[in-house]
């Protein structure tokens, strides 16, 4: 049977948008499948709208900004350049094809650029086949791990950070002191790594009570890892003790995000 993939565009207003016009006022042809959104600015693209459209099913996400140096907010595109690296980097440690999300520049002029844009991502997305959140059944499990990206990303914590990462990589901090790129992404990496690990952990004891080792294993993490994250989040009143059995306390959630 054929397949269609379904893609969602947020689109610049000055840039892609107009080149989606002018695509179409030149007739140019390509596959009718995307869905635009208008945004004043790719800068205003926020991660949970993002994850929610993916997980609702869509095959595919596409963010078009204006060229670099273009932004009429001046570095809008190049904070969503930042926002949309580490989200992929976030989806890529679920079951979820990080592929299926993707950031292109397109002029307002580019109305040619917008359709081969539209045919490689729908020719890339037909090759992949329908997103494991398509259809009447789901993947719960991909699922389950897109709605911890989901929780993760909506942290305030970490929207400050990465929302600081070109201030203090190619600027100075509140110090005066310029940390390496390198260095700021791999301590934003591992805070963002953990915090995925615990929203995962929290959405798991919310559905059932269960011991470090029921957690250990499902979600592959070593006990001690685990037994980190819970005592973090006993300390952040998220998790508390609901019974014990076999001598092993069952954690369940106080709260979930
Ligand atoms: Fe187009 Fe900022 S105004 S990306």
């Amino acid at each position: 049977m054929s397949y269609e993939p379904k893609i969602v565009g947020f689109l610049c207003n000055w840039c892609a948008y107009s080149a989606a016009d002018l695509a179409g006022m030149s007739r140019l042809s390509y596959p009718p499948t995307i869905r635009i959104v208008r945004l004043m600015c790719s800068g205003r693209i926020d991660p949970v709208i993002v994850v929610e459209t993916l997980a609702s099913g869509v095959d595919g996400v596409l963010i078009a900004g204006c060229l670099p140096g273009d932004c009429h907010y001046l570095e809008g595109n190049l904070n969503a350049e930042v926002k949309i690296k580490m989200l992929k980097k976030l989806i890529a440690k679920t079951g979820f094809d990080p592929e299926r999300l993707r950031l292109e520049w397109i002029p307002a002029s580019g109305g040619n650029l917008f359709a081969e844009v539209i045919t490689d991502f729908t020719n890339q997305l037909s090759s992949m086949g329908p997103s494991p959140l398509a259809g009447e059944n789901p993947d719960q499990t991909v699922l389950e791990q897109l709605m911890a990206v989901r929780d993760t990303v909506a942290d305030a914590r970490l929207r400050e950070l990465i929302g600081k990462e070109r201030q203090v990589t190619e600027k100075e901090n509140v110090y005066g002191e310029k940390i390496p790129k390198e260095d700021f992404e791999r301590r934003s990496i591992g805070y963002m790594d953990d915090e995925y690990e615990r929203h995962r952990i929290l959405r798991l004891v919310k559905d059932k009570p269960s011991s470090v080792k029921e957690l250990s294993q499902r979600l592959d993490l070593s006990p001690d890892k685990v037994l980190r994250h819970i005592a973090i989040m006993r300390r952040k009143n998220l998790v508390a003790v609901d019974r014990i059995e076999e001598r092993a306390p069952r954690y369940t959630a106080l709260e979930v995000g």
